[in-house]
């Protein structure tokens, strides 16, 4: 038996998603296989580990486990760290393990740092040739040059982004010059850098999943129609009006266009184990764009990942046994 902590919960907003991800995982994963301890991260970063770690999270329930440090990593044998965001998908904690010498799932501190940062990653994807809207980056130092910059450069719509984010929170999507700065200074209440790019004329947003080390399984696109002016916080986890296609109805042309970009851009950013890549899709100009990485995807089992290994023969169980089989393979 392989001693297997799922680790989730964490310090970012996107904490509550992490913890429907990890039920997931900690349901489907194959108990003959992994003998499985849960250690939640809460939203001050201490952790807590025993049986009781969802309901500790859920409700403060604190009868089933027990306060721990760090330490406890070393009693297993690989880590499934099931976080999304920042210390959790942003080689926080992968810095740490490796600094434990513990294995863990997905990929290393150089491929989430850089795919947590939406302008370094695209300093990348431009380097790799991938076709992505216009962009600036700027730091808080930087912002008044580059917001003039932003506006002499882009064209309207412009999407205003913390550098580091995720589920779009402090994302704003501007139409006219008066509504700008203060998206920004939105931004800048999430993180110390934020990305103004051009908005893409979307008719359906593409999403493709990435398995394995170094020969990978990538998955056709999924589509989903956002039912809000983009594919807002509110949208993914509280409206939920999206639409979703899974396989995606597009040409057989785009589909291998996209999956050649999301090899390239797995690739570029260094990944490992897995990603779920997300692509901008002008159908009326037959035009694909890099939307962004996501190295820790939505893991519930109607996230768009676990759907679209599942179209490549891996059910949920078969996923999570590669997936630490990827993190115990000695590259
Ligand atoms: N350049 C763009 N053009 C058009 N729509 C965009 C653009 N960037 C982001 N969006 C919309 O905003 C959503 C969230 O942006 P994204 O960069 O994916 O942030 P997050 O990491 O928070 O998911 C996307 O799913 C898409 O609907
Ligand atoms: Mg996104």
């Amino acid at each position: 038996m392989i001693k297997t902590a799922i680790v989730f919960g964490g310090k970012s907003p996107e904490h509550p998603i992490s913890i429907l991800s990890a039920k997931a995982v900690y349901k489907n994963i194959d108990r003959e296989k992994f003998d499985v301890s849960l250690i939640a991260i809460t939203k001050n970063g201490d952790f807590f580990s025993g049986e009781g770690a969802f309901e500790f999270l859920e409700n403060g329930d604190k009868s089933k486990v027990k306060q721990v440090d760090c330490g406890i990593f070393k009693l297993f044998d690989v880590i499934f760290p099931v976080l999304h965001g920042p210390y959790g998908e942003d080689g926080t904690i992968q810095g740490m393990l490796d600094f434990l010498g513990v294995p863990y799932v997905g990929c290393g501190v150089e491929a989430s740092a850089i795919a947590m940062h939406k302008g370094i990653s695209r300093d990348l994807f431009k380097i790799a040739q991938i076709p992505q809207p216009e962009y600036i980056y700027l730091t808080k130092k930087e912002k008044e040059q580059g917001l003039k910059d932003a506006l002499e450069k882009l064209n309207f719509p412009l999407f205003v982004k913390p550098c580091r984010g995720g589920s779009s929170i402090g994302i704003t999507k501007v139409k006219h010059a008066e509504k700008f700065k203060d998206a920004v200074e939105l931004a800048f209440q999430y993180d110390s850098e934020v990305i103004v790019e051009e908005g893409i004329s979307v008719t359906k947003e593409l999403e493709v999943a990435v398995l394995g080390n170094h020969n990978l399984i990538i998955s056709p696109p999924g589509a989903l129609i956002p039912g809000d002016e983009f594919y807002t916080y509110e949208d993914k986890y509280v409206e939920t009006k999206t639409k979703f296609s899974i396989p995606a109805k597009i040409p057989k042309e785009v589909e291998i266009k996209i999956k050649s970009y999301a090899e390239k851009a797995f690739k570029v950013v260094k990944g490992k184990g897995m990603a779920r890549i997300d692509f901008l899709y002008d159908e009326n100009e037959n035009k694909v764009f890099l939307n962004e990485i996501n190295t820790i995807p939505g893991f519930t089992e109607i996230s768009m990942y676990p759907k679209l290994m599942a179209l490549c023969g891996f059910t949920f169980k078969k996923l999570t046994t590669k997936l630490i089989e990827l993190a115990l393979e000695n590259d």
